[in-house]
Order: structure tokens, then sequence, then C-alpha cells
């Protein structure tokens, strides 16, 4: 049987192209080009199979124009930029890496509260720039952490391995999320209480954000969400960018309203509002959260599995079209 041929839209560690090459004839992207649209649909003519990152857009207009495509494999858990609507409506298979990096981004929200809270990363600034001449009573005091309340929008299998951490720091966990969790489920979450929204943003001293977004998670922290907020609270987007409403969210640190934020994710990313280089009670990061070498090794080897598993028998581990 002919090998179908395979687009990478990303580089590959070692190993991935070799494990891939019984089964499929590669086109590689070892260089890392970006792939717009027009690119994107024109490298996709003559492959049926494609290994993506967050890095490449399937849009509704770059699948139809590719309607020889058979699978797209994702080495991500979100697939927000798959239109997996029309990729069900054309018989293509569409799969994600669940579970691979779960861990890597708990623990990565969790650097990112702790950096924001204590104002780690806005002290080393203040220190490489030489202004260190004396101690301050009041030199960069932040929010504690321990013994607060934690609050998580969105709380699947990533959001419980963040309220599983906080238990070190004695921290009461509250939760909102489409579904309750069972009762075994919340209490390894640190005995993670289910509350509505409205009383999630009231009592959280600090909220990270780690839900999917679709057109019904769009803006669902805006102006109106911060305003309910506690004074002094802290925001924590580990999810997606589009989740937050940017715009809103800069007026909101500059006023106060809230006090600090620690965002890994953006609107439009990469090409981010630059209003946030303005913004000091924040700390930026580029969408690192599953940036450990082994794990981001792991949603390799996730992805070529799946790959590997649809060549030899039309199936796949991880499908969500
Ligand atoms: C990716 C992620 O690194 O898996 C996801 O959904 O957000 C990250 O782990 C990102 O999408 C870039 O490809």
């Amino acid at each position: 049987m002919s090998k179908l041929r395979l687009l990478m839209t990303c580089p590959a560690f070692p190993g991935i192209l070799e494990s891939l090459s019984p089964y499929y004839e590669t086109v590689d992207n070892e260089e890392d080009l970006r792939l717009p649209e027009e690119l994107l649909t024109e490298k996709l003519r003559d492959v049926q199979a494609v290994f993506t990152a967050g890095n490449a857009r399937f849009t509704q207009q770059v699948i139809q124009h590719n309607p020889q495509l058979k699978i797209i494999s994702a080495m991500t858990v979100g697939y927000d930029n798959i239109d997996v609507q029309t990729c069900r409506e054309q018989g293509i298979v569409v799969t994600n890496t669940p579970d691979a990096l779960n861990q890597t981004t708990a623990d990565f929200a969790w650097a990112l509260l702790l950096a924001t809270a204590r104002r780690v990363t806005e002290s080393d600034r203040w220190l490489r720039e030489g202004q260190w001449d004396k101690w301050q009573l009041r030199g960069f005091l932040g929010a504690d952490i321990h013994g607060k309340t934690l609050g998580i929008l969105g709380m699947g299998r990533i959001g419980q391995a963040i309220a599983r951490r906080s238990m070190g720091f004695d921290m009461q966990v509250i939760y909102h999320n489409r579904s309750r969790l069972s009762p075994e489920q919340e209490a390894t979450a640190n005995n993670a209480q289910l509350v509505s929204k409205q009383a999630l943003l009231r009592n959280a001293d600090h909220l990270i954000l780690m839900l999917p977004y679709s057109p019904e998670t769009h803006h669902c922290m805006g102006a109106n969400e911060f305003a309910q907020m506690k004074p002094g609270a802290i925001l924590i987007n580990t999810a997606r960018g589009g989740v937050v409403d940017d715009a809103a969210l800069i007026a909101a640190l500059k006023t106060g309203q809230i006090a600090a934020a620690g965002l890994d994710v953006f609107e439009n990313e990469p090409r981010f509002n630059p209003e946030w280089l303005t913004v000091p009670n924040v700390v930026l990061t580029p969408h690192i959260a599953s940036a450990s070498e082994a794990t981001r090794r792991a949603m390799q080897q996730c992805a070529v599995n799946n790959l590997i598993r649809f060549a030899q028998s039309g199936e796949v581990i991880n499908r969500v079209a």
C-alpha cells in the first residue's frame, strides 16, 4: 500500500520523523516557517495527513480547499485553531493530546501565580536596572498565597491538577465548571467546592482560568466580571487568549481594580496588544505552559501514536472529530 503524504507544520524532536517514516512520506518544517492561511492551503494541496501544533490555523476555507485530507493530528490539548465542525462534515479525523501536558501546565499556572503575587519579574527588572541601594519596608509588597481562597474557572484535568497543588499552601478551593466533579474528584482536588460563576468572582483571592476557548467562552472574563472580583484579586490565564477581553483587563489593571495578572496567553498571539508592555503589574509569558522538554516530547509522541494507529487501522486513540 502506498504511504500517505504527511505535512508537519512544526519542527520535530529527534526520532519523531523516523518513527513516522514506515507509514508516511513526510514533508517536514524543520525551518519552522510560519504558515499563514494562503501558504498553508498551498502546502496542504498534495497531502492527506497533518501533524500540527497550535501554530497553524485550519479554518473552514483551508479545510474546504483540501477535501483530500484524511487526518489532522494536533500535538496540543486545545484545538480551537482547527474548525472541527467542517472537519466532521468532510469526514476528516482530528486528534489531540489530552493528559500529556496536565502536570506541566499545572506547574506553570503555579509558577505564574507565585511570580505575580510575589512580584518576582517586576523586582528582577528593578534589580537589574541597578536600583537596589537600600532595604525598604514597603519594597515590592505582594499578596500572600498560603491560607487564601483559590478560584478555578474550568475544572478539567489541568484545573484539578492545579487544585491538588494548593494543598501544600493550605488553601481553600472553589471552582466553576460546566459540570460538577464526582465526589472523589472533588476530594482529591483539595476538597474543591462547586460555586456559581458570580460566587467564584466574588470570593476568590486568586483566580486561575483553565477553560477551553470556544464561541461560548469568548470574553467570558471582561469588564463586568472584573468589577465583581475582590479588591486585591490576582488573575492568572493559562487557558487561551480570547477567553479574556484583553483591553478590559488592561483597563482594570491600570485602575487597580484587579491587583495583578499573570498571563501566558493573549488575544491574537503572537501579535498581542502592545499596550500590555506598558502595564507594570502583570507577568507576561509567550504561551509556554506546556514547555518542559519531557512534556513537549510526550505531546509529539502522542500525536505520532495517533498517526501511526490511523495508518495501521484507520482508528485513532484521541479522537475529537
Ligand atoms: C501548546 C497548548 O504548546 O496544548 C495546548 O492546547 O496550549 C500548548 O500546550 C500550544 O498550543 C502551542 O502549540
